[in-house]
C-alpha cells in the first residue's frame, strides 16, 4: 500500500510536467499507478448507476412515508453526489485521480447522461415535498414519471462505464475493469431491487415490476457468484484476494438475509397479493438493504484495491482454527467416499444406491469446499485465515472441479467408468488429497500452537472447563477416512481384476488396515505428544471402551470383506455396509470426545460371554509363563527358532493384554468400570514393567515381572468369577477354574525347568511344589474335590480325555527334572501337546453332565444364554473357540499358592 501511494503521488508530480508524452512513457513503467486511476474512474462512473437507483428509491420511500424526512435528506445527498461525480468524469479530477473524458466516445456518452439527468433531477427535486399529501394520498402520475425516467439515466450511465473499461484496456492499463464494473454494478442492483419492491408496494405496474425484480435479483445472484468464483469464459477471474474474500463473506451473509424478503413478493400468486406483501415488507426491505449495501460498498473498494491490510488470523482463537482443521479433514473423508461410490458403480456393486451416494457426495463436497474457500457466516464458518490458506484452497478447489467433471458421468451411466477414467481419477484424487493435507498441516501448525500458547478464547463458555481434545477428535476422524479408504482400495483392486500391481507392490488394503488398527490402540492406550501434536489421553471410560470394541468388531468384518472383495465383487456390497457402520459408530466416539460423556450399552453379559472373559484372563496369566519360558530359551539357547518362538509369545502376550482390556471382535469389553479400572490400574502397570524388563534384557527381572502380571491377573479373575456368579446364579466355577489353573501350572513348570537347566536358579523346590500341586488337582478333576464334581460313569468322553492328559503329563513330568539342554526341544513339544489335550478336556468339562432336567435353573440360564449369543450351536461349539486359542491356565483361588 505504501508503495502504491508513493507511485501514485509521483505520477501526479509527473502530470504537472509540460511534456505529456514523457508522462505516458513513465506511465507505461508504472502500471500500478495507472491502474489505480483507471480503477478509481471506473468505480466512480459505476457508482453513478447506483445513485440513479438510490435517489429513486429514496423518493419512493418518502412517498411510502418510510422515514420520510431522513430519506428526503438522503435523496438530496444522492442527487448532489451524482451531479458532482458527473462533472468530475467530464472534466477529470486531480485530487481523486479520476481520468476526465479520455476519448470522444466516453464524451458523447457523458453528454447523453447530462441531457437526461437535468430533467430527471428536476422531477425528483420539484416533487419530493408534495408526492404524499397530509392525507396520505400519493400522486401516482409522478411515480410513473420517476419510474419511466430513472432507467434511461441508469442505462446511459452504464454505457459510459463500458466505454471507460474499453478505454482503460486500450490505454494498456492492466486493469481489472470488468470485475470492478461487475462488483460496482452490484451496488446499483441492490438499490434497484429496493426500488422495484417499493414500486410494487405502491402498486405501480405491479406485474412488470415483479418481472423486473425477479430479473434484477437473478442478475445480482449470478454476478455475486461470478465475482467470487470467477467466470473465466467472460474474463472475470476467480477472487483470490484474502481481504476481499472476507468482505464478500459478509455480503453473502447479508444477501442471505435480504433475498428471502424479495422471494416472498415474488412467490405471491396474484398482483395484489404481491403489492400487499411488498407494502408490508417495505420498511424491512429498506432496513435490510442497508447492511447489504454498505458491505458491498466496502467490497467494491477492495475489488478496486485490495492492499492486503486485513489480518483475520489475529482475531482467531484456537477453536476457530480447530473448526477449520476438522472441516478440511472432513473433505478428505468425503473424497474417499466419492471414490468408493464411483468404483462401486464400476464394479456393478449396488449401482442405484452407489449412484445416489455419488451424486449426494459430490454436492456435499462442492458445498464444503466453497464454505472453506469463501467462509459461510450463516453457518459460522470463517473464510481462510491467511493468503497462503486461500491460495491452497483455491488450488484444491480447481483440482476438485476437474475431479468432479471426471466423476459426474458415472452418476447416470455405469459404462462411464472405464479403466482409463479410473486411472485418471486415481491420479487426480491423490493430487487433491495431498493438496488438502498441506492445508491440514498448515492449520495444525497454528491450531496446536495457539492451543499451547494462549488462554482459551474469551468467547468460549467459561463454565466449560474441560478442554476439547482436538487432536484426538482429528485422529478419530481420520479413522473414518481410513475405513472408507479400505473400501475404495478394495474396489480398485477388484476393478483391476484382483491385480494390485498398480500400487508398486504395496498392498494398500493391508497397509490401511494396519494403520487403522494401530490408531485404534492409540486411541485406547493413549499416545505421547509428538512434534506439534498433543498427546492422546489414555481411555478410562468403560462405556467408550465398549463403543470402541463394537467398532473393532465391525472393522474385523471390514477387513474380511475387503480381503475377499479383492477377488470376489460379491463381497463389496457387504463391505460397503460394514464400512458405513464403522463410520457411523465413530461419530458417537467423536461426540464423546467433544462432550466428555457417552451413553453406555447397559446389558448384562450372558454365560458364554462370561466364559470368554474368564478364558481371556486365564490366557493372559498362562502366557506370562510361556513368554518367560520362551524368553529364557531365546536368550540362553542358541537356535534361531527360539528367538522366533519368543517373539511370537511376546506378541501373543501383548494381544492377550489388549484383549483383556479392550475386548476383540469375539471377546466383549470388560463388563464394568470397576473391572476395567482393575485392569488399567493394576495389570497394565505390571505389564508395562514387564516390557521394560524385556527391553533391558534382565532375565531375572523378566521372570519376576512376568509373575507379577500373573498375580495382578488373578485379582481380575476373581472379580470376573464374582460378577459372573452374581449375574448368573449358578456358574460352573470349579472345573473351569481348576482347568485354567492347571494350564497355568504347566507353563510355569516348564519355565522353572528352563531356569534350572540354564542355571538361572539353583534349586528345584518351587518346581517340585508345582508338580505336586498339579498332581493333586489333576486327580481331583477325575475323582472330585472341593467345588469340583467327580467324573460320573456316563461321561466316557471326559474319562477318555482325562486319560490322554494323564499320559502326556506323565511324559512331561519325566522331562521336567532331567536338567539336560538336550531335552529342551522335547520338553517344549511335549508341553505343547499336553496343553492342547488340556484345552480339549476343558471344552468337555463345560458340557454339563446331565443336560436339561435335574439342575433346571442353571440349565435354563446356560442354554438360553448361549442360544442368544451363538445362534447355531451346542455348548461344545463355544469351546471350538477355546481350542483355537492356544494356552490357558489359571491359579486356583481357593488356596493354591502362587509359585
Ligand atoms: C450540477 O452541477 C452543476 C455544475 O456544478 C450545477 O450548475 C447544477 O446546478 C447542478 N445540478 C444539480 C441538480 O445539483
Ligand atoms: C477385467 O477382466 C474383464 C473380463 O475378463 C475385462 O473385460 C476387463 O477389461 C478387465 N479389467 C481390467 C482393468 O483389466
Ligand atoms: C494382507 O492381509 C491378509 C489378511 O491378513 C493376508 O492374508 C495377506 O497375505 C496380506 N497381503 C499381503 C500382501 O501382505
Ligand atoms: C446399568 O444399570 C444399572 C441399573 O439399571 C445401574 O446401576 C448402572 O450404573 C448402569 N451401568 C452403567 C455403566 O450405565
Amino acid at each position: 500500500m505504501r508503495g502504491r501511494k508513493r507511485w501514485s503521488n509521483d505520477a501526479l508530480l509527473w502530470n504537472g510536467f509540460p511534456f505529456r508524452c514523457l508522462w505516458f512513457v513513465v506511465q507505461l513503467f508504472m502500471g500500478q499507478a495507472q491502474e489505480l486511476n483507471w480503477g478509481k474512474t471506473i468505480d466512480v462512473a459505476g457508482r453513478q448507476r447506483m445513485l440513479t437507483q438510490r435517489m429513486s428509491k429514496e423518493f419512493l420511500q418518502v412517498a411510502l412515508d418510510i422515514d420520510a424526512a431522513d430519506n428526503r435528506g438522503r435523496m438530496l445527498g444522492s442527487i448532489n453526489l451524482f451531479n458532482v461525480s458527473l462533472y468530475q468524469l467530464i472534466n477529470g479530477d486531480s485530487v481523486t485521480g479520476i481520468v476526465g473524458t479520455p476519448n470522444h466516445l466516453v464524451g458523447s456518452g457523458l453528454d447523453e447522461v447530462v441531457s437526461l439527468w437535468k430533467p430527471f433531477s428536476q422531477l425528483l427535486l420539484n416533487n419530493v415535498d408534495t408526492i404524499r399529501d397530509a392525507s396520505g394520498f400519493v400522486d401516482m402520475n409522478i411515480i410513473s414519471m420517476v419510474e419511466a425516467q430513472n432507467v434511461p439515466v441508469l442505462v446511459k450511465s452504464n454505457v459510459v462505464v463500458g466505454r471507460l473499461v474499453d478505454a482503460a484496456q486500450s490505454a494498456g492499463a492492466p486493469t481489472n475493469g470488468l470485475v470492478v464494473d461487475t462488483a460496482g454494478r452490484q451496488r446499483m442492483l441492490i438499490q434497484r431491487m429496493c426500488k422495484e419492491a417499493l414500486l410494487i408496494g405502491l402498486g405501480s405496474s405491479i406485474t412488470t415490476n415483479v418481472g423486473r425484480l425477479k430479473g434484477t435479483q437473478l442478475l445480482f445472484l449470478n454476478s455475486h457468484a461470478g465475482i467470487v468464483e470467477g467466470a473465466t469464459w467472460a474474463g472475470v477471474p476467480v477472487l483470490n484476494k484474502l481481504c476481499t474474500m472476507h468482505q464478500m463473506r459478509e455480503v453473502t451473509y447479508n444477501m442471505q438475509v435480504f433475498s428471502p424478503l424479495l422471494n416472498q413478493i415474488l412467490n405471491a400468486h396474484t398482483a395484489s397479493e404481491s403489492q400487499n406483501i411488498a407494502n408490508s415488507l417495505a420498511k424491512q426491505i429498506s432496513d435490510m438493504s442497508v447492511p447489504l449495501f454498505s458491505s458491498m460498498v466496502r467490497a467494491v473498494q477492495l475489488y478496486v484495491n485490495d492492499a492486503d491490510e486485513c489480518d483475520p488470523a489475529a482475531s482467531m482463537g484456537s477453536t476457530d482454527w480447530q473448526d477449520l482443521l476438522l472441516r478440511t479433514d472432513e473433505l478428505l473423508l468425503l473424497e474417499e467416499q466419492a471414490n468408493q461410490y464411483y468404483l462401486q458403480i464400476g464394479n456393478a456393486v449396488r449401482v442405484a444406491t452407489s449412484q445416489v451416494g455419488l451424486v449426494v457426495t459430490l454436492n456435499t463436497i462442492l458445498d464444503a469446499i466453497d464454505n472453506l474457500v469463501q467462509g459461510n457466516k450463516g453457518l459460522n464458518i470463517l473464510a481462510p485465515p491467511s493468503q497462503a490458506a486461500l491460495d491452497g484452497l483455491l488450488a484444491a478447489k480447481s483440482q476438485w472441479d476437474e475431479l468432479q467433471l471426471a466423476y459426474e458421468p458415472a452418476v447416470s451411466n455405469i459404462n462411464a467408468v472405464t479403466a482409463v477414467e479410473v486411472t485418471k481419477i486415481d491420479r487426480l484424487g491423490t493430487a487433491f488429497q495431498s493438496r488438502l493435507l498441506e492445508i491440514v498441516n498448515m492449520y495444525e501448525t497454528v491450531a496446536f500452537e495457539v492451543r499451547t500458547t494462549t488462554s482459551p478464547s474469551p468467547l468460549s463458555d467459561p463454565v466449560v472447563v474441560r478442554e476439547v481434545p482436538i487432536h484426538t477428535i482429528q485422529v478419530a476422524h481420520q479413522q473414518k477416512a481410513n475405513a472408507a479408504k479400505i473400501a475404495s482400495v478394495a474396489n480398485l483392486v477388484a476393478y483391476s481384476n484382483g491385480s494390485s500391481d498398480d500400487f508398486g507392490g504395496v498392498d494398500l488394503v493391508n497397509q490401511t488396515r494396519d494403520n487403522f488398527i494401530a490408531t485404534h490402540y492409540s486411541l485406547l492406550e493413549g499416545k505421547p505428544a509428538t512434534g506439534l501434536f498433543p498427546a492422546i489421553a489414555e481411555e478410562h471410560s468403560v462405556c467408550a471402551i465398549r463403543q470402541m470394541q463394537d467398532i473393532y468388531t465391525d472393522f474385523v468384518a471390514v477387513d474380511r470383506y475387503a480381503q475377499e472383495g479383492k477377488t470376489n465383487p460379491l463381497m463389496l456390497g457387504p463391505l460397503a455396509d460394514a464400512v458405513e457402520k464403522v463410520i457411523t459408530k465413530y461419530t458417537a466416539v467423536i461426540d464423546y470426545y467433544k462432550q466428555g460423556s457417552i451413553a453406555c450399552s447397559n446389558r448384562s453379559y450372558v454365560l458364554a460371554e462370561w466364559e470368554l472373559l474368564i478364558e481371556a484372563v486365564g490366557s493372559l496369566r498362562s502366557l506370562t509363563q510361556e513368554a518367560c519360558a520362551d524368553y529364557i530359551l531365546a536368550t540362553q539357547g542358541t537356535e534361531p527358532i527360539f528367538q522366533e518362538r519368543s517373539d511370537r509369545s511376546m506378541a501373543a502376550l501383548l494381544a492377550a493384554f489388549r484383549a483383556l482390556a479392550y475386548g476383540t471382535d469375539t471377546l466383549p469389553a470388560p463388563p464394568s468400570q470397576s473391572i476395567f479400572d482393575q485392569v488399567i490400574n493394576k495389570v497394565k502397570p505390571a505389564f508395562d514393567l514387564f516390557i521394560v524388563a524385556v527391553t533391558e534384557a534382565n532375565t531375572m527381572n523378566v521372570v519376576l515381572q512376568g509373575d507379577n502380571v500373573a498375580v495382578q491377573g488373578t485379582e481380575v479373575k476373581r472379580l470376573y468369577f464374582d460378577q459372573a456368579l452374581s449375574t448368573l446364579a449358578s456358574f460352573p466355577v470349579g472345573r473351569l477354574e481348576a482347568g485354567q489353573d492347571q494350564q497355568f501350572r504347566v507353563n510355569q513348570m516348564v519355565k522353572l525347568s528352563f531356569m534350572f537347566i540354564y542355571d538361572i536358579t539353583a534349586t528345584t523346590t518351587t518346581l517340585q511344589n508345582s508338580i505336586a500341586e498339579f498332581d493333586a488337582v489333576h486327580l481331583m478333576l477325575k475323582d472330585g474335590g472341593p467345588d469340583i464334581p467327580a467324573i460320573v460313569d456316563q461321561r466316557d468322553d471326559l474319562l477318555t480325555q482325562w486319560s490322554r492328559v494323564d499320559g502326556k503329563w506323565k511324559e512331561l513330568k519325566q522331562l521336567l527334572l532331567t536338567r539336560s539342554v538336550a531335552d529342551v526341544p522335547n520338553l517344549q513339544a511335549t508341553k505343547d501337546i499336553l496343553i492342547e489335550e488340556m484345552i480339549v478336556l476343558q471344552g468337555l468339562f463345560a458340557i454339563p453332565d446331565q443336560p436339561v432336567a435335574e439342575t433346571f435353573p442353571w440349565m435354563f440360564v446356560a442354554y438360553g444364554a448361549m442360544g442368544l449369543f451363538l445362534l447355531s450351536c451346542a455348548c461344545g461349539a463355544v469351546y471350538i473357540h477355546f481350542v483355537s486359542r492356544r494356552k490357558k491356565s489359571t491359579q486356583n483361588q481357593n488356596g493354591w499358592s502362587q509359585a
